[in-house]
């Protein structure tokens, strides 16, 4: 057997999953452990040196993708769709922050997911919970709930074939700048709130001829950098896929450039936040409202103990109505010790709230609210609004109510299709990149 490279014995790991078979899951484990790496250690470097133009000041962080990726969607239909929403939104706030936007997709890995109870309960039937597609199936019954690690191994291959798609998609091409703006145009056009925005297509517009007339039409223009994310959740998962650099002697995990330490898993002697803090990649950690300044200080220490630039992530999810009120002392705090975070906003969290129809739903208004308030928190404070993180997809679905479409609840049935939390569809994450990059534009 391999010892894993993390020892976390004595650390207790909340929201692990009982596999009901120990040999099974061993067997996962091995045969995770002699798959090859899904990144590379130079790659996650060079986030990490991205991530520290956004702790200075320099860039802003755009992460997105479903709350739960699921197997059945590993097609390049939706791959793409996402892909291509989060390019055209990185495209508009790199266009309102005047400087460039590091592209990070919630993708090619987040198929594990943290419950509030281990089990759910329906006509008087309890079953485990779903905990992602890496675990046990979204259908309630007793053969789809059950906890398979053969889960864990084929998770690895789908987000294998994510990533290759994600790579193809934003080195081969389909990703020019260019196309990417007609798309934009597209949306201008078909978008009942399209008005509002064709001030800043129509300067996009005008920033690309300028540029093509004076013959800047680079590389830069044909290839983006764009980097797979997830929770750091499933210890399972992610052990078997940390390696030892062989330049540097150093601990990363493989699975994906950028880790996050959920609001559930983030207790300072956890598990999470030790096997976070020994690894290389650049990592985050959610702050929800009952984070105390000291914990934030805490975690901050423990995380980024070397201090360096663009390590850590703080990705705070207040909501909408407390995010004025709570983010000034933690961001107050976290300052006190010196190092340089990155201050993402998750306006998605702390919004979510039940339907009319019993659906998990977040309102666009608040969700354009929390965004609002972290900007003039972080504005107020002189600290730099880092970058968001949001729960999208592609795809026209209907989950989040409002946006210029005018979505109510009564409209959540139509399209209704996550596995997990409810996403901003295509036009509103859009929507939500042009608003954010009011917010961006620098003061004149
Ligand atoms: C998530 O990002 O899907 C999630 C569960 O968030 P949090 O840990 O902030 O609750
Ligand atoms: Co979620």
């Amino acid at each position: 057997m391999n010892l894993p490279l993390i020892d976390l014995a004595g650390r207790p790991a909340v929201q692990q999953p009982t596999w009901p078979d120990p040999l099974a899951l061993e067997a996962a484990r091995q045969e995770l452990s002699a798959l090859p790496p899904l990144v590379f250690a130079g790659e996650c470097d060079l986030l990490t040196e991205r991530m520290a133009a956004a702790a200075r000041g320099e860039a802003f962080v755009l992460q997105g993708g479903d709350c739960a990726e699921v197997f059945a969607e590993t097609n390049a239909d939706a791959i793409r769709a996402k892909i291509k929403t989060l390019l055209q939104m990185a495209v508009v706030l790199t266009y309102g922050a005047q400087m460039p936007v590091v592209k990070v997709g919630r993708m090619a890995g987040q198929f594990g997911k943290p419950r509030s109870s281990g089990d759910e309960t329906v006509d008087g039937v309890s079953l485990p919970s779903y905990r992602g597609d890496a675990v046990n199936g979204l259908e309630f019954t007793e053969a789809a709930r059950r906890p398979n690690p053969e889960r864990l191994v084929e998770a690895y291959h789908r987000a294998s074939a994510t990533l290759n798609l994600m790579r193809a998609f934003t080195q081969g091409g389909y990703a020019d700048l260019r196309q990417v703006h007609e798309w934009n145009k597209d949306f201008v056009r078909e978008s009942t709130a399209g008005e509002r925005y064709e001030q800043i297509a129509q300067d996009i517009e005008k920033a690309l001829a300028f540029m093509r007339a004076c013959g800047i039409d680079g590389e830069s223009f044909r290839r983006v950098e764009f980097y797979s994310g997830h929770e750091a959740l499933l210890l399972d998962y992610e052990l078997p896929l940390t390696r030892i650099d062989s330049r540097t002697e150093r601990i990363y995990d493989v699975s994906a450039h950028f880790l996050w330490v959920g609001e559930r898993t983030r207790q300072l002697d956890g598990a999470h936040v030790e096997f976070a803090s020994k690894i290389h990649n650049p990592i985050g950690v959610k702050l929800g409202p009952t984070t105390t300044p000291e914990q934030a200080a805490e975690l901050v220490e423990r995380l980024d103990p070397n201090g360096v630039p663009g390590r850590l992530s703080l990705i705070t999810r207040m909501g909408a109505g407390k995010v004025r009120d709570l983010l000034p002392a933690l961001v107050e705090k976290v300052s006190t010790t010196g190092h340089d975070v990155v201050w993402i906003c998750d306006p998605m969290h702390g919004n979510t709230i039940e339907a009319a129809g019993g659906q998990k739903t977040r309102r666009f208004d608040d969700v354009v609210d929390e965004v609002r308030g972290y900007f003039e928190v972080h504005r107020g404070l002189g600290s730099h609004p880092g970058g968001m993180h949001i729960e999208l997809t592609g795809d026209d679905v209907t989950e989040c109510t409002g946006g210029a479409e005018g979505l109510k609840d009564h409209d959540l049935g139509s399209r209704y299709e996550t596995a997990c939390d409810p996403r901003l569809n295509r036009q509103q994450a859009l929507e939500l990149s042009f608003l954010a990059a009011e917010m961006l534009a620098p003061v004149s």
